[in-house]
């Protein structure tokens, strides 16, 4: 018989062995925790598709943005609910809507944590659709002013990054141009660069009664089936001057994460989206799954695919997990 000189066994016969030559560690430094806040005060209600998520008052968003910075999370994204919603959803650039008042007093409270404001208009239009309608379509071009006013009001709220989530064309280049017009060169703009049509966002859309009135997000957002195509988004956010590109959902892309960092040279984001969240902790409500084993499992493929910066649910609980 054939003497065999290379045994991959050899490395994995101690937990220390295996440590020295593990290729992908998962780090609390590559979370993003994603809050919704509402208006109120002292309110801390579950969600009840996301169960370990809350709908927080700004108050209660402080509380979390502490023990977020406790734990060694390096961020949080704010996304809001409303005090009134209107058919161009202004309320997206009220100063003193509850994810403005949200970044301003978390970055008092905690000014290392880095603030991300998410950017998009379906929280605060009465239809729920991404952007200003013509008709029964978002027009593109009409919406691009709307969004750049958002991320403006959300820069001077104190935001580190703003993240367009909406997937208008041309929408980078517009927010680059009003925050730098405004003076906040220094502001970062993290792009939903490749944003698929996907059903994973559900929960999400219950917890942030962003759900579309009628039609779906079919016209603005990616076709599930396209892989060429998010290179071609990737090209123009590039150009536009998108300084951290995202996938999303994450675990049905990876493919498409792989593709995109070997690509470029900027630093990769996945988001572990709400559906994808709600279906572990499902199961694992069940008794079906070791939930602490499939999220650090799952969080790891994210970062082995390519991810550098994972927005995740799961972060308060990993980072906890990462620490014992
Ligand atoms: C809004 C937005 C969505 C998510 C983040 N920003 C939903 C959507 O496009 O309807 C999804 C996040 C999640 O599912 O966790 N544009
Ligand atoms: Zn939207």
């Amino acid at each position: 018989m054939l003497k065999q000189t290379l045994r991959p066994r050899r490395l994995r016969r101690t937990a220390n062995i295996r440590a020295m030559v593990r290729e992908t560690e998962l780090s609390v430094r590559d979370f993003v925790y994603p809050i919704f806040v509402v208006p109120g005060e002292n309110i801390k209600e579950e969600i009840p598709s996301m169960p370990g998520c809350f709908h927080l008052s700004v108050d209660r968003a402080v509380e979390q943005a502490k023990e977020l910075a406790a734990l060694g999370i390096p961020s949080v994204e704010v996304f809001g609910l409303p005090e009134y919603k209107d058919e161009i959803g202004s309320s997206a650039w009220d100063a003193k809507s509850p994810v403005q008042q949200a970044i301003r007093a978390i970055k008092q409270a905690e000014p290392e944590l880095a603030v991300v404001g998410d950017v998009c208009l379906c929280q605060y239009t009465s239809h729920g659709h991404c952007g200003k309608l013509c008709g029964h379509e978002v027009d593109n071009d009409a919406t691009l002013p709307l969004l750049a006013k958002t991320a403006v009001s959300q820069a001077e709220a104190g935001a580190d990054i703003v993240a367009p989530s909406d997937m208008m064309d041309g929408r980078i280049a517009a927010l680059r141009e009003a925050l730098d017009e405004a003076g906040f060169s220094h502001v970062s703009i993290m792009s939903y660069t490749v944003k698929y049509a996907s059903a994973y966002y559900g929960p999400f859309r219950d917890a942030a009664d962003s759900a579309p009135s009628f039609g779906d997000r079919r016209a603005y957002q990616m076709d599930p089936a396209n892989a060429r195509e998010a290179m071609k988004e990737v090209a123009l956010d590039l150009a536009e001057g998108a300084d951290i590109i995202m996938v999303k959902p994450a675990l049905a892309y990876l493919d498409i994460v792989r593709r995109v960092r070997d690509a470029i040279d900027r630093p990769v984001a996945v988001y572990n989206v709400s559906g994808e969240y709600a279906m572990v902790k499902a199961a694992a409500a069940n008794g079906w799954i070791d939930e602490k084993r499939i999220v650090l499992e799952t969080l790891t493929g994210m970062k082995r695919a390519g991810a550098d910066i994972i927005i995740t649910y799961h972060a308060i609980d990993a980072a906890k997990w990462l620490q014992s």
